[in-house]
């Protein structure tokens, strides 16, 4: 384990920081491009952990996955059609990784194939039984431990039954693994998603060559439905940065005084930028220059200038749209005046770590005050004062609670320590450098400015 330490800044936060490609869009298209005809080219891959656990997967069944000697080149997917996928020779260590895990689990449950999935701490704690439960209706084989956790093995039929599926809970890993199997399917499979989540895998499905529809109900939900044995064809795809990844850099220039900060090509698909929303509506002042479209998915370049927050009651129907934002929207509301309420929180119990008790505790532990309920946090600002921060923070193998408390030493009293920094390499590989060329001071401990 490394520990960092973020250190408090005299001086503002400027420049312009290339975030990393989006982690969603980037573990489809290796999938996606696994799975189709032809070569995928996928420009702007996040290279980290996480995707590729993916990658290394996706070979072991029989892809091929030409990945360029330096970073940040352009990676080539071999595909091997519908049905071309193989049972892999050895278990498959799927590392920190749950999208990589209930995507896969879809994705293999349709083809003759039968594979083990494992993975470290965190993953082997989280529930997979809410994406073996459809796919068991559809006619997958899933044996798992203790009732639904990894070790799982996936064993694929020849053919699956279509399925109707509402999803009990707002989740785009569970709706992505429903359509991936609802592929493989002879006839029609519908999946409704009761508040919309993220919709990456039906907008590069859809670009792919399949037959997927999107229809928005008048109560509010979202009903896909997904024609099996589409033809897919490999596609170019560029990959946006990553909201999720930006807004620790957007955070950071709200809070550090006198702060100016550009984030370009930055994903603003509509179902991710919850955060943004919710910083606008506390009074910070975020732009979103130069919309463009990338690959199907809407982009922008995000100015953030330090600004006065106010704190606000987070609409609940917005938390899919901001859901592994709410550590660092924690550390925002820090800052604000007034109190900051976020509801609807319950998926956050089973993230890479207990999400909500991990943000309550490091708030309280840098000496901002808040009250956790079951689903529910309350977070009192300091009217622009600075925490204490002074502390250590555990991150328990979650990479977004390492980033937040670095982020909140950035503008605390005294700094703020991480036991375990490796973690951040599962979504954000250069985190510390990329934030220190903007001026922040994120050192190992003992190391000197
Ligand atoms: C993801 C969906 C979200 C999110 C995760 C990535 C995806 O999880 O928390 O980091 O790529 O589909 P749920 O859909 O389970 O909420």
């Amino acid at each position: 384990m490394t520990a960092l330490v973020s250190h408090p800044l005299s001086a503002p936060l400027s420049g312009t920081l290339r975030v990393p490609g989006d982690k969603s869009i980037s573990h489809r298209a290796l999938m996606f491009g696994a799975l189709a005809a032809g070569v995928t080219e996928i420009t702007g891959i996040l290279e980290g952990e996480d995707v590729i656990h993916t990658a290394e997967a996706l070979e072991a069944m029989g892809a091929q996955i030409a990945r360029p000697a330096e970073a940040g080149g352009v990676w080539h997917v071999t595909g091997v059609g519908l049905g071309g996928l193989k049972t892999p020779a050895k278990d498959i260590y799927l590392g920190n990784s749950g999208t990589s895990t209930r995507l896969l689990m879809g994705l293999v449950g349709g083809y003759p194939v039968r594979a083990t999935f494992t993975g470290d701490a965190s993953l082997s704690k989280r529930p997979m039984a809410r994406v073996s439960k459809p796919l068991e209706q559809m006619g997958v084989k899933i044996t798992a431990t203790d009732g639904g956790k990894l070790p799982l093995t996936v064993e694929g039929a020849e053919t699956l039954r279509e399925i109707s599926y509402t999803l009990p809970v707002a989740s785009a890993q569970v709706k992505s693994a429903v359509i991936l199997a609802a592929l493989a399917c002879e006839g029609e499979s519908t999946v409704t998603e009761p508040e919309p989540t993220r919709d990456h895998s039906e907008r590069m499905l859809r670009f792919f060559g399949a037959n997927i529809k999107s229809e928005k109900k008048p109560d509010g939900s979202n009903v896909v439905t997904v024609k099996g044995k589409p033809v897919l064809t490999g596609k170019p795809v560029m990959v946006p940065a990553d909201p999720s990844s930006a807004a620790f850099a957007a955070v950071a220039a709200l809070i550090v005084p006198g702060s100016d900060v550009l984030l370009p090509q930055v994903s603003i698909n509509p179902l991710r930028t919850g955060l943004y929303a919710t910083l606008r509506d506390m009074g910070a002042d975020i732009t979103f220059e130069n919309e463009r479209e990338l690959s199907g998915e809407p982009v922008a370049d995000i100015r953030v200038r330090h600004s006065r927050l106010k704190g606000i009651k987070v609409p609940e129907a917005r938390v899919p749209s901001m859901i592994d934002e709410f550590p660092i929207l924690g550390v925002a509301a820090s800052f604000a005046e007034g109190t900051t309420y976020m509801s609807g929180l319950e998926e956050l119990r089973v993230k890479e770590s207990d999400r909500l008790a991990a943000i309550h505790r490091g708030l309280t532990a840098a000496g901002v005050t808040a009250r956790m309920g079951e689903s529910t946090l309350e977070v009192d600002g300091l009217h622009g004062a600075k925490p204490q921060g002074g502390c250590t923070i555990e991150t328990h193998l979650d990479h977004r609670i390492a980033m937040s408390f670095l982020v909140l030493g950035m503008a605390s009293l005294a700094p703020i320590e991480i036991d375990d920094a490796d973690t951040i390499n599962t979504s954000f590989p250069a985190f510390a450098t990329l934030m220190n060329a903007l001026g922040a001071d994120i050192r190992s401990i003992g190391e000197t400015a």
